[in-house]
């Protein structure tokens, strides 16, 4: 009889642990809640994976818009407006429009997002990069993600400082193409735009993980240490 009731309470005590973890307050999602959804027109994310099902929010993407785009400023060509909107519905109409884009400062480069306007041009689309003080550009060699039959996600891991990148689309053409989303998915326990901020030691957690855009710790303080960044001991 007791064991029986005890084997309720160990039910009741997982049953509101559970309950209790499935909640977030609205505009937040992940295990511990620690994630801003980023949807557009700040509608509510999915609590559990953080997806929008009104689509992301200007400048966001990936599955749980969770990359938040670099800028950009286009070079060699200032008639490129179908790129620089972030409006994936207006593409270049134009045959022959070469796209050089130079970043705002040097940067590694994460996880990119081209979108084009029809599926038959994905199978020709390339990333390439330009890296401070050379000349030869080098094509994104990470892995590739169809998300649709007109968007394709890039991972482009660059150790270095790039400063400028190409988009081809069959060779030097780029008609077809509607968008781009450069960012710098920062490798865990880095933060910053540039992704040369290291986390502080003080946030809780194995990797020290924060945000990495403003370093607020994900996972809370280590013991004794207070502050969104865990900085006040
Ligand atoms: C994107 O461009 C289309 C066509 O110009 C326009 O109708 C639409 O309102 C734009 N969307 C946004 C979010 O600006
Ligand atoms: C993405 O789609 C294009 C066009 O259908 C195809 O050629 C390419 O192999 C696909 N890539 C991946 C990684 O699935
Ligand atoms: C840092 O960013 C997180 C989410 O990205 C946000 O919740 C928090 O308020 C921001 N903190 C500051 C100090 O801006």
């Amino acid at each position: 009889m007791v064991n029986v009731l005890g084997a309720y309470l160990l039910l009741l005590a997982v049953a509101s642990h559970v309950q209790s973890k499935s909640q977030c307050h609205v505009g937040r999602y992940g295990p511990s809640c620690q994630y801003q959804c980023h949807c557009a027109g700040s509608a509510p994310c999915d609590r559990h994976d953080g997806s929008c099902s009104s689509g992301c929010e200007k400048g966001w993407f990936g599955a749980a818009c969770q990359y938040g785009s670099i800028g950009f400023t286009v070079l060699e060509n200032s008639a490129l407006d179908w790129l620089t909107d972030q409006n994936d519905t207006t593409c270049n109409d134009v045959k022959e429009t070469p796209v050089f884009l130079t970043l705002k400062k040097p940067i590694s480069l994460g996880w990119s997002r081209i979108v084009v306007s029809s599926p038959a041009r994905l199978r020709d689309v390339k990333l390439f990069y330009y890296i401070k003080n050379k000349e030869k550009s080098m094509e994104c060699s990470g892995p590739k993600v169809n998300i649709s039959d007109t968007i394709q996600d890039i991972l482009c891991p660059t150790a270095d400082s790039v400063t400028k990148v190409t988009v081809t689309i069959n060779g030097k053409a780029t008609r077809g193409l509607c968008s781009l989303y450069l960012s710098t998915e920062c490798r865990s326990g880095e933060y910053g735009e540039y992704c040369n901020k290291n986390c502080n030691v003080h946030c809780a957690g194995q990797d020290n993980t924060c945000s990495h855009i403003n370093g607020t710790c994900t996972e809370g303080c280590d013991p004794g240490y207070r502050g969104e960044t865990c900085d006040q001991g």
